[in-house]
């Protein structure tokens, strides 16, 4: 008796406990009901946000998915695509690979979105993108910077300028700020593809300026005490540092070194560009210098209504993860909107899930978006064609608890 009852739950309790657990806090906001087709969620399209809502990388996270959600009201007031909403489908990936492994597979296997815009980190990318690829489910990267990530996959293609074009543009304002600089220290976690990837750039971007690279130092994205590669940062006698890594670690290596009395200019990489960094080093965050994929000022249409429906909901400027997120979700409807246009006789969520995703990387290669970040098109590996590129610094009021990316000219 008991066997047979242990063989009844092994065949059919077993695999709900293991989709159970694969589930984690990750419901859907679409409650679960999976879409057979078209990725219709209720009539809506919907489409993937696998984005960090907890764990430390949530500090660059919390603004992709503000992006997004803006993305998703502004497109459906202006009528979705020809008129069919869109909806997203919300997917915590946490900060590790595993994390993003599970929201990609759940958005793919149980909501059936048609593409998805994630994951936060290069890191998580490089283990979540080939699940995606294999399954021919287009993926826009919002903020992987790694070099090699479109290259992943045919279904893999990034809204995120790659390193080697945007960190560069931050040696060269330093230098525009202070010509006396000749040595520099740098600083990078190595347990992360993208700090290793940005850092790889800034050492090559000192040897061709010229510049004498003093030391570089190693640490984990989960350090919070950085005091040796601090001391052994300012034995070198640095007249600038640059930090690869994420925002809570980066903003604690920020504050001990100046805690350590470093005065020099310090630039973060792309993973300290969000004001969440603001309090991890509250006033000693002031004067870093981030390279920016995204200002503000873009005067085109598109970021108009960004900046206009973000500054009415926050109360400030809207930070490039956000703009990119945007981005992101723009992407998916105007492909989605061309396509359904060229087939007005076919509703684009009626169509087989496998046979929309198929076509919408096909069109979204393809096409040409005015969006928040300005004109930007595809390479056919999905490598981002975007122009213009900026340099910000921070700037924090007296008393470090608020601050704002002042950009420079
Ligand atoms: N740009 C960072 C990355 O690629 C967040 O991981």
């Amino acid at each position: 008796m008991k066997s047979v009852w242990f063989r009844y739950l092994l065949s059919f309790g077993f695999p709900i406990l293991l989709t159970a657990c694969t589930q984690g806090n990750n419901a859907p906001s679409s409650g679960g009901n999976a879409p057979s087709s078209g990725g219709n969620s209720g009539g809506a399209i919907s489409i993937g946000i696998a984005v960090a809502q907890t764990s430390n990388v949530a500090l660059l996270g919390q603004e992709q998915v503000a992006g997004a959600k803006l993305a998703e009201k502004y497109f459906n007031e202006k009528g979705g695509i020809n008129g069919t909403p869109i909806k997203l489908v919300l997917q915590d990936t946490a900060g590790d690979e595993q994390g993003a492994i599970n929201a990609f597979q759940t958005l793919i296997n149980r909501d059936k979105v048609v593409g998805i815009v994630g994951p936060t980190l290069s890191q998580q990318a490089f283990s979540a993108d080939p699940i995606a690829d294999r399954a021919k489910v287009p993926v826009l990267g919002p903020s992987n910077t790694a070099k090699g990530i479109p290259e992943i996959g045919d279904y893999i293609a990034r809204v995120s300028a790659p390193v080697a074009v945007v960190a560069p543009n931050a040696v060269k304002a330093a230098l525009k700020i202070n010509p006396q600089i000749k040595k520099v220290a740098v600083f990078y976690a190595q347990n992360d593809a993208f700090s290793k990837s940005e850092t790889e750039i800034f050492q090559q971007t000192v040897k061709e300026q010229k510049l004498e690279l003093a030391t570089v130092q190693k640490f984990q994205t989960t350090d919070t005490d950085f005091q040796s590669q601090a001391t052994a940062g300012m034995n070198a006698k640095p007249d600038l540092v640059i930090v690869s890594g994420l925002a809570a670690d980066g903003g604690n290596l920020v504050r001990q070194l100046r805690e350590l009395g470093y005065k020099g200019l310090i630039i973060g990489g792309n993973g300290l560009n969000t004001s969440n960094l603001f309090p991890v080093c509250k006033k000693l965050c002031d004067g870093i210098l981030i390279a920016q994929a995204y200002n503000p000022s873009q005067p085109n249409a598109m970021n108009k209504g960004f900046r206009d429906a973000y500054l009415a909901q926050y109360k400030k400027e809207p930070p490039q993860f956000s703009a990119q997120a945007f981005t992101g979700v723009q992407v998916f409807v105007e492909a989605l909107t061309t396509m359904s246009k060229a087939n007005p006789t076919m509703k684009v969520n009626a169509q087989p899930i496998a046979d929309l995703r198929v076509g919408l990387n096909k069109q979204l290669l393809a096409g040409k978006y005015s969006t928040p970040l300005g004109e930007i098109s595809f390479t056919p590996t999905g490598e981002i064609v975007q122009k213009d590129f900026y340099v910000a610094q921070v700037k924090m009021d007296a008393d470090g608890t608020n601050g704002k990316f002042t950009f420079l000219k």
